[in-house]
Formats: C-alpha cells, structure tokens, sequence
C-alpha cells in the first residue's frame, strides 16, 4: 500500500487534501456539502462563518482553514491551531431546533472519529473530546458554538470544531493536556476523510432530531460521556469552588449535579475530575 505523506512533504497546496476530498464527496453530504470554504489561513474559522451567517449564508455552510492566527477556544481561551495540525471548522446553522447544537456536534465528531482513525473519544460535558488511556485523560478536541447577538430572535448558530489530527509543538501549559489521532494511534490520519465523515455525520444527527425529536441524540450522548453520571467533580459558582457527584443531563442538555443534599442545575461550567 502506498505511504501516506503529509501535504508539506509534497509540493501541493497546504489544503489540496481538503479539496480533493470535498470535491468527491461533497454532492453526497447534501444540506451539508453544498457550501465549503476551504482556506489556508484565516484568524477564526468561526469568525468567517459567522460574517457568512450574518450575509445569509444558509444553514450547512462550512468553513475550514489549514491554520487559524486567532483561534478560539471556549472561556475565552486560544485554540492553538498551527498549519495542518488539526481540523479547523465552522458550521452554519439555522432554524429550527437550535437547542443541543454542541451535543449534536460532540455526537457526530465522535462518530467520525471512530469511523475514520478507529478512535472513540469520550465526551466530557458539556462538549470536550476527550482520550482517556486508565487514568490518564487528554484532549483530542473541542466545540464553541457563537450565535447572533444576544436580545434578538436567534436567527442562526455557528459552531466550531477543533480536532487535533497530528502532534504539535502546544504551548507547556497544553503539552499534558492535548493528544492528537496520529500520537494515540501511530497512523497519519485523512483530513479530508475525517472532515466528510464530520460533516456526513452532523447530516445525518440533523436529520434524526429533526423527524423524531432530540431522544435518540440524548441518549448517544450520554452512551458517550460516562462521567456524565456518577463522577466526582469539582466546579466553580457564585459562592465559591463546589464538589459534587454528577448526575446525568436533562433534556436541555444542562448537567445535573448532586452536592450536598442539594441538586445542581448547570448550564455553563468547567468541571475538574477528583
Ligand atoms: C474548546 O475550548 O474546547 C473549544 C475549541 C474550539 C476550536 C474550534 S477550531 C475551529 C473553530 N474556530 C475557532 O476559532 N474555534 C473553533
């Protein structure tokens, strides 16, 4: 079998891989396939899309760099994004049904995970791809979903995915924290692969919520994320740092957590394992 070699060893385009694998799958992935922005650098990926949002770009359309200058992570943080080393990409979503957006995204990056590099991540809420090797969990990926300004009809929602595909100089305090496929399997993934099987995947979650409501999504989800349920963890709120053992999602896709006597509805939070 011929040797698969990474797009700077060879004389093409930074993202003649992305491309190649777009025009051949692309008219297959429907909704999700019709609109492809494929970019060698930009700031944020999801900074295009939601400009393309706000012009009326229809729901599906995609936006994917080789590398972002300005990537962004949840909290504020930066998404290190250097050229190749993951997948960058932002979709558009609209109406209807645009609760559970980043449950749906987490579901399908799984999926095509699994699909493509044989590698099942767990997702630990509310969205982080995670590789748990015994007691050892890193981050193979994340989700941020933006949307509309706040106070208006919510007319659409962006959300960015960032899966790290190759190993990658991260800044030390990352180094711990981040794997990527080709470090947890030895082989070199298919971007382009990887990013038609996301894509393909979001379709077809899109499509399942849509006829038959959020059920069969709710429950892939907590399938997918164990500590979801019964994990000791430790969050910040209002009154100070808490510790709790959690206790599923709701419909909303909120976490529920048990601290005390006491059940904790969470919306938003970043929760440390003990
Ligand atoms: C997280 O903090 O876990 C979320 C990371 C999301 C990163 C992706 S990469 C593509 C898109 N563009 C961005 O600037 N961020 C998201």
């Amino acid at each position: 079998m011929p040797e698969k070699r990474h797009a700077a060893e060879t004389s093409e385009t930074p993202v003649a891989d992305l491309r190649r694998a777009v025009h051949v799958a692309g008219p297959r992935l429907g909704v999700f396939g019709r609109e492809i922005r494929i970019l060698e650098e930009v700031g944020s990926t999801n900074d295009v899309a939601l400009r393309l949002a706000e012009a009326g770009a229809p729901e599906g359309t995609a936006v994917v760099a080789d590398r972002q200058t300005a990537g962004r992570g949840r909290r504020g943080r930066q998404w290190f994004s250097p050229s190749g080393a993951g997948l960058y990409v932002s979709i558009v979503f609209r109406p209807p049904d645009l609760e559970r957006l980043t449950l749906l995204a987490a579901v399908a990056a799984a999926e095509a995970l699994d699909e493509v590099a044989g590698l099942l991540p767990e997702i630990k809420w509310p969205n982080d791809l995670i590789l748990r090797e015994g007691s050892r969990r890193r981050k193979l990926g994340g989700i941020l979903a933006e949307s509309s300004a706040a106070g208006r009809t919510l007319e659409y929602v962006v959300v960015g995915l960032g899966i790290n595909l190759r190993p990658a100089a991260y800044p030390p305090d990352l180094a711990d924290l981040a794997v990527s496929v080709e470090a947890a399997t030895g082989q070199v993934v298919d971007r382009g692969a990887m990013l038609v099987a996301l894509l393909a995947a979001l379709g077809r979650w899109r499509e399942t919520v849509g006829a038959a409501g959020p059920g069969a999504l709710l429950a892939r989800w907590r399938d997918l994320a164990p500590t979801s349920e019964g994990a000791l963890v430790e969050f910040d709120r209002p009154g100070g740092r808490c510790r709790g053992m959690t206790a599923g999602i709701d419909e909303d896709g909120a976490l529920l957590i048990r601290v005390g006597s006491q059940l904790e509805r969470l919306v938003s939070a970043e929760l440390a394992w003990l």
